[in-house]
């Protein structure tokens, strides 16, 4: 272990070389990389120096070099010819360190460059959103137009805040490191971070806990744009907010209207009091035009802006809002960008100027004009509820934990499209059979799928084709159990039926991990359930489970003392409740298991109101999660 023998600054300088030259973020790096970043670096080093540095950096001959093989040449060589080069290689000045500016390179060796806008836009929102959290005083404020951003990501803190705050109640406060930070403890709260993220439907599968220590900028606004874009939307639906239902139109059902994605409704939202206002409405709206692209058309001169300022602004009819009137003063102003900043001016006095700047709105900014808008739908909906009228409210069901779990499953594999209504979303089957390839069952995308856009006559032939493809794979090749299930359920969207077809997909997609880490010995519950029991009792433990549906599993103790088991001294015994639980004690066990367990690095989708209520499926999933966690670490 070298990391005793260099001061810190040093070590400090040699890891931010490293997480540089480690482009794939996979932590170890291989010459190619060395290559690409002494080019960068205006350091054109022929090719045998670099094969150099590396026979000497590569300690144990596996044509990588780890952290540790990294420090040592810092160390060992320090006089040598070689350790000069490489010293040369990191400088600041000229070096790898000296390389920064606004793009990184990916393992792809493409360029990525990221947008200063978003980061602006970003930075203000998280600013503001934590202003108040004492956890977050060593970051904030963040200067929007400075790098600082990406610095502030590295220790996880401010990550685990965000998703928290767009899913409350996410991510278990204690579990989060905030003293005295280590590498190690770092790392644990990235880990948190990103499985916490992953939990809520963020696709994270190219993105690692070093590229965000690292603060590589096109990854963090990415992530940091689909936590931010989730808590945005989280309320852009109907059986959140019955009022969305003043958005039918002639003819429609509440039916249509929970089919639409929470882009579409926030279009319909602003056309709605556009209309309202006598103003210009988009109403030839078609679902193949890109919705963020109509956003930007309409809103580009702000004028559509001053008018639903106008119409959502508090009338002062309800208490406790005072009335705000919207002054159009600035609406005729000629120049572009003067009219767009007085529009902001307006909506900075209903406490919504966020996202975008003038330049934002002029240029049509699709990212930041969408959450400029969905800001402005949470703090004033101004929709009244209907009344009276033939509207089925009986229809009108929320989403189940268990089809949320699923859909944010599926998001967080990257499937596309996103899956906003888990039913809907699979009436063609495509996300269906991009999960067969993440459980390794081939798809003949060729000849055996119709891909959209699909003809105007014929649509839903053609998506029941895929569907009956889709149940065809699963009976054959996946060898599942899908007695009575055909491709018409799914195309129909019979909520017992496809959920029975989703469960085995996420069952064998949870079982796969294990089998890529052990013998090839096929995965079973008994074999979960007696690894669980033996690895309890070698470590010291008195709980057990029988089964998934062991009752015991409702106070999370074998869950505790198993991660306890995995990684000893993780758990603190004296934030978990024993003796006779109450129902809140035994949801306090099981936010800080599942929070625990996401934090040593298990990738659990299950809730804790899963524990509680003991449902043998996802409580399965955690246990399956943290076998493959127990297992890595052997
Ligand atoms: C997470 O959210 C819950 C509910 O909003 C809140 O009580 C808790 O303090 C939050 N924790 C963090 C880490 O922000
Ligand atoms: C659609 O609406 C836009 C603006 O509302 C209008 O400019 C355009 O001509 C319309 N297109 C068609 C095909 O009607
Ligand atoms: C879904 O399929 C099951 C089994 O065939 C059937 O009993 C049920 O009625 C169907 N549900 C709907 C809403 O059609
Ligand atoms: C696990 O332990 C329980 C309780 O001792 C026992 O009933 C069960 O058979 C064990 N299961 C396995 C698979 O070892």
């Amino acid at each position: 272990n070298m990391a005793g023998k260099i001061s810190k600054d040093e070590l400090e300088e040699l890891r931010e070389a490293f997480g540089k030259i480690d482009l794939d973020g996979n932590g170890s790096i291989c010459d190619y990389e060395l290559h690409e970043l002494f080019k960068e670096a205006n350091l054109p080093l022929p090719g045998y120096k670099v094969r150099e540095i590396i026979q000497k950096l590569d300690r144990n001959k596996d044509n990588k070099i780890s952290f540790d093989e990294f420090l040592s040449v810092s160390h060992e060589l320090k006089s040598s010819d070689i350790a000069k080069s490489f010293r040369k290689a990191i400088n600041r000045k000229e070096g790898i360190l000296a390389i920064g500016g606004t793009s990184t390179q990916s393992s792809e060796g493409t360029q990525h460059s990221f947008s200063e806008e978003e980061r602006y836009a970003f930075v203000n929102w998280l600013n503001t959103a934590l202003e108040n959290d004492p956890d977050c005083k060593h970051a904030l404020p963040m200067d929007p137009n400075s790098d600082s951003l990406f610095k502030a990501m590295g220790d996880g803190i401010v990550l685990c805040k965000m998703i928290n705050l767009s899913v409350p109640d996410t991510i278990d406060e204690r579990t989060i490191n905030k003293k005295k930070l280590t590498p190690f403890t770092i790392q644990e709260n990235l880990n948190l971070a990103l499985n916490s993220a992953s939990a809520i439907g963020c696709h994270v599968v190219n993105i690692g806990a070093l590229d965000l220590r690292e603060g590589k900028p096109h990854l963090v606004l990415g992530l940091l744009w689909q936590i931010i874009k989730i808590g945005l939307f989280a309320d852009i639906e109907l059986s959140r907010n019955e009022a969305l239902a003043a958005l039918l139109r002639d003819g429609e059902t509440l039916e249509d209207l929970m089919k639409l994605s929470p882009e579409e409704l926030l279009l319909r939202w602003a056309n709605f009091h556009l209309e309202n206002a006598g103003w210009q409405k988009i109403n030839n709206f078609s679902s193949d035009i890109k919705v963020q692209t109509r956003c930007r058309s309409l809103f580009q001169d702000s004028r559509a802006y001053f008018h639903l300022l106008n119409q959502i602004s508090p009338k002062g009819t309800e208490e406790d809002q005072p009335r705000i009137d919207i002054s159009m003063a600035g609406f005729s102003e000629k120049d572009d960008l003067k009219r767009a900043e007085n529009m902001l001016q307006q909506a900075d006095r209903l406490g919504c100027r966020q996202f975008v700047t003038p330049a934002d709105v002029v240029a049509g900014n699709p990212k930041l004009n969408l959450a400029f808008v969905a800001n402005l739908f949470n703090k004033y909906p101004s929709l009244t509820k209907p009344e009276g009228e033939d509207i089925d409210w009986g229809l009108l069901e929320g989403e189940t934990r268990e089809e949320r779990t699923f859909r944010n499953w599926m998001n967080s594999l990257g499937v596309n499209p996103h899956v906003n209504h888990l039913y809907g979303d699979l009436a063609d089957a495509l996300v269906i059979l991009q999960l067969y390839e993440k459980i390794k069952v081939p798809v003949d995308w060729t000849n055996k799928v119709n891909k959209p856009p699909y003809p105007k006559i014929g649509t839903n032939m053609k998506k029941l084709e895929n569907c009956n493809y889709a149940v065809e794979l699963g009976k054959t090749t996946a060898k599942f159990s899908l007695v009575g299930i055909g491709g018409q359920d799914l195309n129909d969207g019979n909520a017992t039926l496809t959920l029975a077809l989703v469960w085995q997909l996420m069952r064998r997609y949870t079982l796969n991990v294990l089998e890529d880490l052990g013998d090839g010995q096929k995965a079973n519950d008994d074999i979960i359930v007696k690894w669980v029991n033996t690895t309890l009792s070698e470590a010291g433990k008195t709980t057990k489970i029988s089964s998934f549906k062991d009752k015991e599993i409702s106070t999370s103790l074998p869950v505790v003392d198993l991660i306890d088991a995995i990684q000893p001294g993780s758990i603190s015994y004296d934030l978990v409740k024993t003796g006779s639980l109450s129902a809140e004690d035994k949801l306090e066990n099981a936010k800080y298991a599942v929070s625990m367990a996401r934090k040593i690095g298990a990738r659990v989708y299950a809730l804790p109101d899963d524990l509680v209520e003991v449902k043998p499926k996802m409580v399965m999933t955690v246990f399956a999660c943290l076998m493959g966690r127990g297992m890595k670490r052997a």
